[in-house]
């Protein structure tokens, strides 16, 4: 190969390395444990418009449960579970500090 050509595939597998990376990446900037437990229902999809829990990317959706709760009630909530919400979203391995962090992320995106 000659050594542009070579340059052109190693830049060429630098691009699709990062693009390949950039997903993960994306997830470790959100929150592990939004993402493991709580995105299955709030982040839209079947799960969500089954359930009925509102959208992490739909500020509108989360509207009117700012108004009604605080989010140290929605902390409760979540962490000790409501009649139309699971214990810790239904992750009894999920330590406390982990879901109030996943709360916490959840009120950071939809403010
Ligand atoms: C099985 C589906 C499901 C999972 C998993 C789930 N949620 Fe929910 N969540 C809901 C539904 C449904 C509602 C709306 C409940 C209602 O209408 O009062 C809700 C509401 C909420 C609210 C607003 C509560 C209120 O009434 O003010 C918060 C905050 C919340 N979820 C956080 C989380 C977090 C954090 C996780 C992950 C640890 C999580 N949820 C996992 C279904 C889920």
């Amino acid at each position: 190969m000659n050594p542009s050509l070579k340059a052109k595939a190693t830049i060429k597998f630098f691009v699709l390395a990062t693009a390949l990376s950039a997903s993960p990446m994306l997830l470790a900037e959100g929150n592990p444990t939004f993402e493991k437990v709580c995105s299955s229902c709030h982040t839209g999809g079947f799960k969500g418009w089954v359930t009925g829990a509102p959208n992490i990317h739909k500020k509108e959706e989360w509207s009117s449960y700012l108004d009604r709760d605080s989010v140290e009630r929605m902390k409760e909530i979540v962490l000790k579970g409501a009649e139309d919400h699971k214990v810790k979203g239904g992750c009894s391995t999920c330590s406390n500090g982990s879901i109030l962090n996943a709360v916490d992320y959840i009120i950071s995106e939809v403010r």
